[in-house]
């Protein structure tokens, strides 16, 4: 039975895609992964297409891009054929959302050093808890300490909510990786980007990657 990892944040440009590429390809070596694009402009379709077509083929994900009335169902399926399933999903609260939160054993929320964006995350933890789904957020883009950062951090402990020890830095690696269908794991293993990635698949699995 697969480990469901659904990334969800209401907020666009926030890092949703990016994460679930980078936590599917970090973890594509190892296990059966399958990635699950319920966002309707798939970006993650594009990045897996590039991966695709690659003169030399990097660790397999299988992409699916269900969504709708057959996402429970298209999940289910997945579990049992997969060992980790990444939802990356759209930036609003719609019903394929909510699906993708529902189905999760774990929903990811990324969020910049900003209030709206911590403000747009919040609404996502509150959808994560109405469904009773365990959440995690990360700081992305966020620089080593500022003000901003600090504030965020205040802010989220007063939500009674935990930051992940591990946070990704602003990094040109992330968006190269991307553009060749990779993770940056693959891309540039000894970059920053990473070392940062490598923590969080630690913390996410319980495992060094
Ligand atoms: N840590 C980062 N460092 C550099 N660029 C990033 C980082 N995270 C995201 N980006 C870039 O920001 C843009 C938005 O990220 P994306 O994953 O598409 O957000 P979302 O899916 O939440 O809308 C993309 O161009 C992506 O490459
Ligand atoms: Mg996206």
């Amino acid at each position: 039975m697969a480990v469901v990892i659904t990334v969800a944040q209401q907020k666009g440009g926030a890092g949703k895609t990016m994460l679930a590429a980078n936590i599917a390809a970090a973890l594509a070596a190892t296990r059966r992964v399958a990635v699950l694009d319920i966002d309707p402009q798939h970006s993650l379709r594009r990045w897996h297409h590039i991966r695709d077509a690659r003169p030399v083929a990097p660790p397999a994900i299988a992409f699916f891009d269900v969504s709708g009335w057959r996402l429970t169902a298209e999940l289910a399926r997945l579990r049992s054929q997969f060992d980790v399933v990444v939802i990356d999903s759209p930036p609003q609260l719609d019903t394929d959302a909510r699906l993708g939160i529902r189905g999760a054993d774990l929903v990811l929320i990324p969020l910049q050093p900003s209030p709206p964006d911590l403000w747009a995350a919040l609404g996502t933890v509150k959808l994560a808890g109405a469904e009773r789904r365990p959440v995690k957020l990360i700081l992305n883009r966020t620089p080593a300490a500022s003000k901003l950062r600090s504030a965020v951090e205040a802010a989220v402990a007063a939500e009674g909510l935990a930051l992940m020890a591990a946070t990704l830095g602003n990094r040109a690696a992330f968006a190269n990786a991307f553009a060749v269908g990779l993770g940056v794991t693959e891309a540039s293993p000894k970059s920053l980007a990473a070392a940062e990635m490598r923590a969080i698949i630690a913390e996410i699995t319980g495992e060094t990657a």
